[in-house]
Formats: structure tokens, C-alpha cells, sequence
């Protein structure tokens, strides 16, 4: 495992983090192993960086995180704790600092690494009102960084003239080679602004593992899993390259992902997955390589994909209900 600084300001991390949502259970189906031995083998394998949400399996996920970490007995110190308040609970200060507790008990520690907004909130929402919160949630050491999900160039610029002590250590953005928007104008502006750069879903679901990948409520609901699944051509390059290095597509597209400076935080519900993907930090591709990569997946710099601006139309109610309907 490789490790470097989340941004500027964050705090140092394995450069692959493992992704929880699927410990949530709802949208990915069942685990092929338990929660405590895939938290072990990412441990094992050098991973420092745990990607939770208090709305994954609705607060499940963070749950058996802090049941594998308490069991696993690692330093609280070596471990990065990221989690996420919901967008719909981000409606003022005292909303939220209430989630924060509500995840500091899910998770069973005194503190958060990296505590981020979600999704932006609904529009007419307090947001400087949560964020001076979180800045006093630092103050009080409950958290130590705080970092945003899902927020535009326009939105990130808009919370950080709300923060007065502290800026945001880092965004989560949805990124692979099946879906390169934020290459335009978010990727270039966090490497400016030395923000550290997260990617969620960087195997597009298992689209980019070659592997045919069953149905489930997670896959249904993202057009990148759907057409990445059927390009045969990004897929043979995926193959080819991944060849020259022994090793597999998926390796080779979580090490484009590092070759670009932003962090991936792949998901697994098993651990042969967790321990793949932990080694594509050591696969270093050539110039010539990530330029065929880029050529096969240069039609996905402007497709459609990510989280629509639309949501911030939609009341908190309504966006909860939704979600508890859903279940996610
Ligand atoms: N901020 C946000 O809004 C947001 C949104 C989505 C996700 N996330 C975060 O990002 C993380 C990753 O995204 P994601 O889970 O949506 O997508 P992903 O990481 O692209 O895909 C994960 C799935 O790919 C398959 N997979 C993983 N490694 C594999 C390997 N080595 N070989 C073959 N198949 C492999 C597995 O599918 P099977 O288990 O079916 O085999 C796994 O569940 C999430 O866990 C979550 O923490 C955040």
C-alpha cells in the first residue's frame, strides 16, 4: 500500500480506501463475508480509509464499521473514519450536530476523521448555519476534518465562505473511466485550491471488472453501470493493459483513477475483492497506457451521470421519505 495527505490540510491516507455502503446490506444484497473479516483483510492489506454514511442500511453500515473496529483492536489513530451526514439533514446547525452524535454512537468512537455533507441540502436550508456548527464540532473535538459530497464548483465556493476557522479538507464526486465530467471543472479546481479529491463508485459498480454482476437496487438506479457494461471497447483496453501487468481490469481502473490524484474508494462484499483491489497501488501505468485510456473513455467526459442539481428543489421530508421508501 502506498499513503499520502488528503489535500493540503487532511489527514494522511492509504491512496485506495475501502467503501461501506455495501455493509448497508439494502442496495448491494448480502455480504459474502463478514463485516469484521473484510474490515481485517482491508486492514491487513494497508487500507487506512473508511468510507461510511449515516443513511447506509440506515445507519447499519456505520454500525458494524464500529463493531469491526472496536473487535479488530487497531490504534483509533491509524484509522481514517469518514462518514457522511444526509443532505436532508443538513437543515440547520442543531440538525445536524444531532446526526453527528447519532454516527458518534453507530460508530462507537469519540471522534469522526472526516465528517461530510452528503449532497447539498435544499436550497432555503441554513448551510452556514451547519457549517459554523461542524466548525465547532472541531472545536469540541468531535470531528477533525470536514469535507463535502456531491457539491458543484459553485456550491463547494459557496460553503467555504460560510466556514471562518476552517476550510474543507476534501469532496467526494462520483468518477471512473466510465464517467470523467468532473475532469471539466471540479478535478482541476480541488488540485488549484489543494482540496483532496475522493471517487465514489470508481469501478462503476463492477462495470469495469469485466465480471457479469447480478442485479441489484445500487446497479438499477446508475446509467454509468449500464452503458459501461456494454462497452466492449473500453473493456478490451482494461484487458490488454491489465495483461502487460498481470494483473486485472479492475486493478488497472482503480490505478488510472491514482494516476489522476484523486483517491478511490471502492466498495467490496467480499474479501477477494478487498484484498484485489488493495493492491492496484502497486500497479504504476506507463504514459502510453493512461493515454489509451483516456482515448477509450475520452465519450465519457461529458455523458450524464453523478447526482442531478435538481435535488436541491426537493424538501427534506420529501427526500427522507424517498429514501426510507427506497431504502438505501
Ligand atoms: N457520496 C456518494 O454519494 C456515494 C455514492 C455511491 C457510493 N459512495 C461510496 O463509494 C463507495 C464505492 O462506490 P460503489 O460501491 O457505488 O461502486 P464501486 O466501488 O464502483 O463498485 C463496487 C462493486 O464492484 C464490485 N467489485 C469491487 N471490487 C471488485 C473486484 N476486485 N473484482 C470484481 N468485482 C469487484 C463488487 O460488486 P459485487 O459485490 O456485486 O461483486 C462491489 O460491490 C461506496 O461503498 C460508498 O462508500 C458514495
Amino acid at each position: 500500500m502506498k499513503y499520502t495527505r488528503l489535500g493540503k490540510h487532511g489527514p494522511k491516507i492509504s491512496v485506495i480506501g475501502l467503501g461501506l455502503w455495501q455493509f448497508g446490506q439494502k442496495a448491494w444484497g448480502k455480504l459474502g463475508n463478514t463485516p469484521k473479516e473484510i474490515f481485517h483483510a482491508a486492514i491487513r492489506h494497508g487500507i487506512t480509509l473508511y468510507d461510511t454514511a449515516e443513511i447506509y442500511g440506515n445507519g447499519l453500515s456505520e454500525k458494524l464499521l464500529g463493531e469491526a473496529l472496536n473487535a479488530e483492536g487497531v490504534p483509533r489513530e491509524e484509522i481514517i473514519v469518514a462518514t457522511k451526514l444526509a443532505g436532508f439533514n443538513a437543515s440547520s446547525g442543531e440538525r445536524a450536530l444531532r446526526s453527528l452524535r447519532a454516527s458518534l454512537r453507530r460508530l462507537g468512537t469519540n471522534y469522526i476523521d472526516l465528517y461530510q455533507i452528503h449532497w447539498p441540502p435544499p436550497r432555503w436550508c441554513k448551510l452556514c448555519d451547519v457549517l459554523r456548527s461542524l466548525e465547532e464540532a472541531i472545536e469540541k473535538g468531535l470531528i477533525r476534518y470536514i469535507g463535502l459530497s456531491n457539491f458543484s464548483v459553485r456550491e463547494v465556493e459557496e460553503v467555504r465562505t460560510c466556514l471562518r476557522k476552517y476550510d474543507i479538507v476534501s469532496v467526494q464526486f462520483q468518477y471512473s473511466l466510465a464517467y470523467r465530467a468532473p475532469e471539466k471543472g471540479l478535478v482541476p479546481y480541488l488540485k488549484r485550491e489543494g482540496i483532496g479529491a475522493l471517487a465514489w463508485s470508481p469501478l462503476a459498480k463492477g462495470a469495469l471488472t469485466g465480471e457479469s454482476k447480478g442485479r441489484n437496487f445500487a446497479r438499477l438506479t446508475d446509467p454509468v453501470y449500464k452503458r459501461a457494461s456494454r462497452d466492449t471497447e473500453l473493456l478490451k483496453t482494461l484487458k490488454e493493459i491489465a495483461s502487460n501487468h498481470n494483473s486485472t481490469p479492475a486493478q488497472i481502473a482503480l490505478a488510472w483513477i491514482i494516476a489522476k490524484g484523486v483517491i478511490p474508494i471502492p466498495g467490496a462484499r467480499k474479501i477477494s475483492h478487498v484484498i484485489s483491489n488493495a493492491k492496484a497501488a502497486d500497479v504504476a501505468l506507463s504514459d502510453d497506457e493512461i493515454k489509451r485510456l483516456d482515448d477509450a473513455s475520452a465519450k465519457y467526459l461529458g455523458t450524464y451521470g453523478g447526482f442531478s442539481p435538481l435535488g436541491r428543489n426537493i424538501p427534506c421530508v420529501i427526500q427522507k421519505l424517498m429514501l426510507r421508501i427506497i431504502g438505501i
